[in-house]
C-alpha cells in the first residue's frame, strides 16, 4: 500500500478527484495526507470530512524560503509518502526541496507544457491565438514547469473563451488526467527513460476533449 501526500494551497478540486479515483478504483495506495500552506484552504475540510490527516503550514511564518520548505518536507516526510502530489500548490519550491522528493513528486500545470509556464496560463494561451489549450502533468525537477511529462489533456480554444471560460474547460480534463497519471505511478506503470515518460500497460498519455468549437 503506497502513501499519497497531495499538497494544496486552495479549492483542491484536483486533490478531490484524486481521493475519490483512489477509493473507488480501489488503488494500491492511500491517501495519507493533505498539507496547505494556507491553513483556510478550503479543500482541508473535504479531506478532513473524509478522515485523511491534514497539517498546514504557513509560509509566511518563515524569513526563507529554504526555513518553509525544510519545515514543509519535514511535515510532509512525518506521513512516509511513497508519492508527494502537487495540486493547486501555488509556491515556488526551493532545489533542496525538489531533489528530497525527486523521482516521487508530480505536478499538474493548466498549460499544454513546455508552453506557458508559470502563472496566467489561460490568458496567455487567448492573447497568443492558440487553438488548442490543455493541462500537463509532469514530474517536478528544480526548473519550475519543466519536469519530464506523464501526461497531457487538451482542449480547444473557442473564439469567445475568456480566462474563465478556458479554465473551466480546462479544469474538467485535469480531473480525469490526473487521477490517472497517479494510478499509474502507485502502480508502478511508469518508466521515465532520460526527459520521456512511458506508460509500460500502454494507457493513453493523451486525452482529448470531445468538447468542440461552435460552427
Ligand atoms: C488547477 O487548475 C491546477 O492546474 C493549477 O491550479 C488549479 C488548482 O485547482 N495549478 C497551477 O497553476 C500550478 N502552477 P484546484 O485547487 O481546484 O485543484
Amino acid at each position: 500500500m503506497k502513501n499519497i501526500v497531495i499538497l494544496i494551497s486552495g479549492r483542491g478540486s484536483n486533490m478531490e478527484a484524486i481521493v475519490e479515483a483512489c477509493a473507488s478504483e480501489h488503488w494500491p495506495a492511500r491517501v495519507a495526507a493533505v498539507v496547505s500552506n494556507k491553513a483556510e484552504a478550503t479543500g482541508l475540510r473535504f479531506a478532513a470530512d473524509r478522515g485523511i490527516a491534514t497539517a498546514s503550514v504557513d509560509h509566511r511564518r518563515f524569513d526563507t524560503r529554504e526555513a518553509f520548505d525544510a519545515e514543509l518536507a519535514r511535515t510532509i516526510d512525518g506521513f512516509a509518502p511513497d508519492l508527494v502530489v502537487l495540486a493547486g500548490f501555488m509556491r515556488i519550491l526551493t532545489e533542496s526541496f525538489v531533489r528530497h522528493f525527486e523521482g516521487r513528486m508530480l505536478n499538474i500545470h493548466p498549460s499544454l507544457l513546455p508552453a506557458f509556464p508559470g502563472l496566467h496560463t489561460h490568458q496567455r494561451a487567448i492573447e497568443a491565438g492558440c487553438k488548442l489549450a490543455g493541462a500537463t502533468v509532469h514530474f517536478v525537477t528544480p526548473e519550475l514547469d519543466h519536469g519530464p511529462i506523464v501526461a497531457q489533456t487538451a482542449v480547444p480554444v473557442l473564439a469567445d473563451d475568456t480566462p474563465d471560460s478556458l479554465s473551466a474547460r480546462v479544469l474538467v480534463q485535469e480531473h480525469l488526467l490526473y487521477p490517472r497519471a497517479v494510478r499509474w505511478f502507485v502502480e508502478g506503470s511508469l518508466a521515465i527513460n532520460g526527459h520521456r515518460v512511458e506508460q509500460t500497460e500502454g494507457e493513453a498519455q493523451l486525452l482529448m476533449s470531445t468538447a468542440t468549437p461552435k460552427p
